[in-house]
């Protein structure tokens, strides 16, 4: 196996997005080119595990050394002692920043290690106690005892390592999405979103934010085609699911470098604390907020526009103030929510903004067929196209199987929503 110095590892693993694609790379799913990583049998729990057992075993002999000559064991300099504690504080890290790994990395073979580590800390921090080390001593060692201990607690449940085809699963779905509007993009031109699905089953049908699913792809691809939408504009997703839409409209705004913000929201719990993984995992939690919002809380007769945020996080209640923009994937599922959403987008827009929503047809989700005729009701102007008339059908060309629920031949209509300034 393919060795990695400490400090590389200290550089390469620093954010949460940098975990996770090199879990990808490791296991060889990631097409793109990574200068650090190798694929790897066992992925990257097995890598950072192996980094473990290596630092440990130096810190073994140079502890059974100390002990066995009676020596004085000046733990605070000693290199070992020093190695283990940088080793310890990667998989500490990596474990808080993923706790997905950490799961993994237990089940790797890191909790037989720390538990024997745990184990010789206990006795050597009674012979540093008794023979009058110094204070850094007993701090170095209660150090090592504070890192093992955190590690190990995440990483604690299950006893079997996973396979790479569990560990594979287990990634977030990788989007390198592309614009579909021009024929010589590459692979380096695209923007590439991670998205953690949620991991638990699917119980209710208010659950169905748990997956991923085909008018995000489409609405994402639209947006890079159309970057000019989201340009100094507040903006608000709504019914998110996953976030896939909302995250990429962040990263181009990050990459504008404007001071635009978004806001993701939805109404379930569960999706919302996975939305917030998927920002951060993103890196674009200086431009992305979650807020809660249920499209059956708004009352669609504020032409000025405000909306009502749920109580979500510690935050209580609220008014909100209107966006420029709002953005929609497959929001609607039964008829009612065709009136709801209409009130949301009337309520949540600025006089003057406009929503852009993509649906998979009626055939596939009962109450499309209303949509724009209840915001046509409230006085929203509305331009509604196939999907497949756009840019010659490329905007289902990709990722499009990723999706849950897409089906070949799927049609679906894109509607632009306009609230006028009178
Ligand atoms: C079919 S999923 C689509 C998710 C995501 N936009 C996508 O395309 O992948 C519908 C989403 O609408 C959300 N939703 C359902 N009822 C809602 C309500 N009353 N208010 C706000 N969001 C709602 C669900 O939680 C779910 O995330």
């Amino acid at each position: 196996m393919q060795k990695y110095s400490i400090c590389t590892l200290e550089k390469r693993l620093v954010t949460a997005r940098d975990i996770a694609c090199a879990r990808a790379v490791c296991l060889g799913t990631c097409s793109e080119p990574n200068e650090t990583f190798q694929k790897v049998s066992g992925g990257l729990p097995t890598l950072l595990v192996g980094l473990l057992s290596d630092a440990y075993v130096q810190w073994q002999e140079f502890f059974q050394l100390t002990r066995d000559m009676g020596q004085r064991a000046s733990f605070c300099k000693s290199e070992e002692v020093r190695a283990l504690q940088r080793v310890l504080t990667i998989l500490a890290k990596v474990s808080s920043l993923d706790t997905t790994l950490g799961e993994e990395i237990g089940r790797a073979g890191s909790q037989t290690i720390l538990s024997r580590l745990m184990e010789e800390i206990k006795v050597s921090t009674c012979i540093v106690e008794t023979d009058g080390s110094c204070e850094e001593d007993f701090d170095a060692l209660m150090d090592l005892q504070d890192a093992a201990c955190e590690i190990y607690v995440t990483g604690k449940r299950g006893v079997v390592a996973f396979t790479d085809e569990k560990l594979t699963s287990r990634l977030p779905l990788l989007y390198n999405l592309r614009p579909a509007d021009s024929e010589n993009v590459t692979i380096t031109d695209a923007t590439t979103i991670l998205i953690h699905q949620v991991a638990k089953r699917q119980t209710a049908q208010a659950d169905v934010g748990y997956l991923m699913w085909p008018s995000a792809i489409v609405l994402s691809r639209w947006l890079l085609s159309n970057v000019h939408v989201l340009k100094n504009k507040t903006i608000l997703e709504i019914g998110a699911g996953c976030g896939l839409v909302g995250i990429l409209a962040a990263t181009i705004v990050k990459k504008y470098n404007t001071s635009d913000q978004v806001i993701i929201t939805d109404v379930n719990n569960t999706v919302l604390e996975n939305i917030a993984r998927n920002i951060n995992v993103n890196d674009v939690s200086s431009i992305a907020s979650v807020s809660k919002l249920d499209f059956y809380q708004q009352s669609g007769d504020n032409h000025a526009g405000k909306w009502i945020a749920g109580e979500f996080g510690g935050i209580s209640e609220k008014q909100c103030a209107p966006v420029d923009v709002i953005l929609a994937a497959d929001i609607i599922c039964q008829p009612d929510d065709a009136v709801a959403a209409a009130k949301t987008i009337y309520d949540a827009l600025i006089p003057g903004g406009a929503a852009y929503v993509v649906c998979a047809n009626e055939k596939h989700r009962f109450g499309v067929g209303m949509f724009a005729g209840e915001c046509q009701s409230l006085n929203l102007h509305v331009k509604s196209t196939d999907v497949k008339d756009m840019y010659d059908g490329g905007l289902l060309t990709e990722c499009m199987n990723t999706a849950a629920g897409f089906v070949d031949g799927m049609t679906l209509t894109f509607f632009e929503v306009y609230k006028t300034k009178l």
